[in-house]
C-alpha cells in the first residue's frame, strides 16, 4: 500500500527543534521576550502598528468581543461558512450571529449581504479571508461606516489585498497558529491592530488583568506587586511557542511558494474535470495565501467521493459543516437559508496541501481525484 497522504503537516525542522530547546534550557519558559520578539516581528510583517500574542485565535476573539462591550441585544454579521469558534464566541457573548451567504467560486462573504443584513443592532462585522484569499475589506469598510470590522484572519498569513499584508489597515485581524495554519505556534494565535488604547486593554485582559507581564515581575530588582482595575482571562502565549513561531516566520515566503507552487499543480491538473469545481480566486489585487485547497463535488456524493479517498491512503479536511445549521444555533437562533452556503455545505472537502508536499504526492491525489470522478 502507498504511504499515506494527510491533509495536512506541519513544516517542522531543525531549526524548530533547535530554537525550542533553546528555550526550555533558558530558565525562562512561559510569556516573555521571545513573545515580545514575536509580537514586533508579527506588526512589522502586517503592517499592523500593534500586536499582541495569545494562546489560540479563540481566545483572541473572546476578549476582542469583550472589549468592544458585544453582548445581549446586539448582532455581529458573518458568514456560516467559517470555523464554529467565532460563532462560539459571539453566541457565549450574548450577541446574536447574522448570518451572510458567501460567493460560489472563492467562498468569501459577499459585501451586498452585509448591506441587506446591517440593522440598528448590528454591532461588528466579522469577515473571514476564508482559505487565505483576502475579502474585499474597500467595499466592506465602506459599507461598515463607525461599526467595527474585525477580521478573520485565521487563514490570511501571508494573505495581501491590494498591496497590503491583512492587518495593515488598522482594523482588528486575528490569526490563528493551529498546527494547520501556514505558519504554526503548536496552539496560538496572534492580535493586532492600530489603536494604541484598544490594544492595552485587550492587552490587560489577556493575562488577569494584571498591569505588567509576569515576566518583568520576577526579574532581578523588579517590583512584584501588581494592581487589577479590570478582570482578565489567561490567554497569553509562552515563549516556548513563540519561538517556534520566529523560525516560522523565517520560512513564510518559502512556505506560501510552495503552497501556490501546489495549487498551480492542482489546478493544472484537475481543472478539465468536469465533476469537480476548483477554488475560484477573487478579482481584485490580492495574494493568495493558499491556507486550504477546497473543492466542490458535482457528480457524486461526498461521502462516497471521501471512501473512495480513504481507500486511495488519501487524507482530506471539511472547512467547514455550515455554522447555521448547527444543532444550538438552530436552537437558539432558528432557521436561516442562504442559497449558496446551503448549496455548497455538503459538497466541500479540503484536498491534501502542505509545504512539504512533494511533487509525487501532488500527481497521487490528482490522478486518485481524476479516477475517482472517472
Ligand atoms: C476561520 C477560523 N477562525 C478562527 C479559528 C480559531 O483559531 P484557533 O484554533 O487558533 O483558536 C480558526 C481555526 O481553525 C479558523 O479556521
Amino acid at each position: 500500500m502507498s504511504e499515506f497522504i494527510p491533509m495536512s503537516r506541519p513544516f517542522i525542522g531543525q531549526d524548530e527543534i533547535d530554537a525550542v530547546t533553546e528555550v526550555l534550557r533558558s530558565g525562562w519558559i512561559t510569556t516573555g521576550s521571545k513573545c515580545k520578539e514575536f509580537e514586533d516581528r508579527f506588526a512589522t510583517l502586517t503592517g499592523a502598528g500593534y500586536a499582541l500574542s495569545l494562546s489560540s485565535g479563540t481566545g483572541g476573539m473572546h476578549l476582542v468581543l469583550k472589549a468592544l462591550g458585544i453582548g445581549k441585544g446586539d448582532e455581529v454579521i458573518t458568514p456560516s461558512m467559517t470555523f464554529a469558534s467565532t460563532i462560539n464566541q459571539i453566541a457565549l457573548s450574548g450577541a446574536r450571529p447574522v448570518f451572510a451567504d458567501i460567493d460560489y467560486d472563492t467562498m468569501l462573504i459577499k459585501p451586498e449581504e452585509i448591506e441587506r443584513l446591517l440593522s440598528v443592532h448590528t454591532k461588528a462585522i466579522i469577515p473571514v479571508h476564508f482559505a487565505g484569499a483576502p475579502a474585499d475589506m474597500d467595499v466592506i469598510e465602506g459599507l461598515a461606516g463607525d461599526i467595527p470590522v474585525i477580521e478573520d484572519a485565521a487563514h490570511a498569513i501571508g494573505t495581501m489585498y491590494k498591496g497590503g499584508h491583512i492587518g495593515s489597515r488598522g482594523n482588528i485581524a486575528i490569526f490563528s497558529f493551529h498546527p494547520i495554519k501556514n505558519i504554526t505556534t503548536a496552539e496560538g494565535g496572534m492580535v493586532v491592530g492600530g489603536d494604541e488604547a484598544f490594544m492595552e486593554r485587550l492587552r490587560l485582559l489577556r493575562f488577569h488583568g494584571i498591569e505588567r507581564d509576569a515576566w518583568k515581575r520576577y526579574g532581578k530588582a523588579s517590583d512584584p506587586t501588581y494592581d487589577i482595575i479590570e478582570p482578565g482571562f489567561k490567554y497569553n502565549m509562552t515563549d516556548i511557542q513563540a519561538s517556534l513561531g520566529l523560525v516560522q516566520m523565517d520560512k513564510l515566503e518559502e512556505i506560501t511558494k510552495r503552497r501556490t507552487e501546489i495549487v498551480e499543480l492542482y489546478i493544472q491538473g484537475l481543472s478539465d474535470i468536469d465533476g469537480i469545481d476548483l477554488p475560484g480566486r477573487p478579482t481584485y489585487e490580492h495574494r493568495h495565501a493558499w491556507h486550504l485547497f477546497v473543492v466542490k463535488i458535482r457528480s457524486l456524493s461526498r461521502h462516497d467521493f471521501m471512501e473512495a479517498l480513504a481507500e486511495a491512503n488519501i487524507g482530506y479536511g471539511l472547512h467547514f459543516p455550515a455554522c447555521h445549521k448547527l444543532t444550538y444555533i438552530r436552537n437558539m437562533f432558528g432557521e436561516t437559508k442562504l442559497p449558496v452556503t446551503d448549496e455548497l455545505a455538503p459538497r466541500i472537502l479540503s484536498l491534501p496541501l502542505y509545504p512539504g508536499m512533494s511533487d509525487a504526492q501532488v500527481q497521487t491525489v490528482i490522478a486518485a481525484v481524476r479516477k475517482i470522478l472517472g
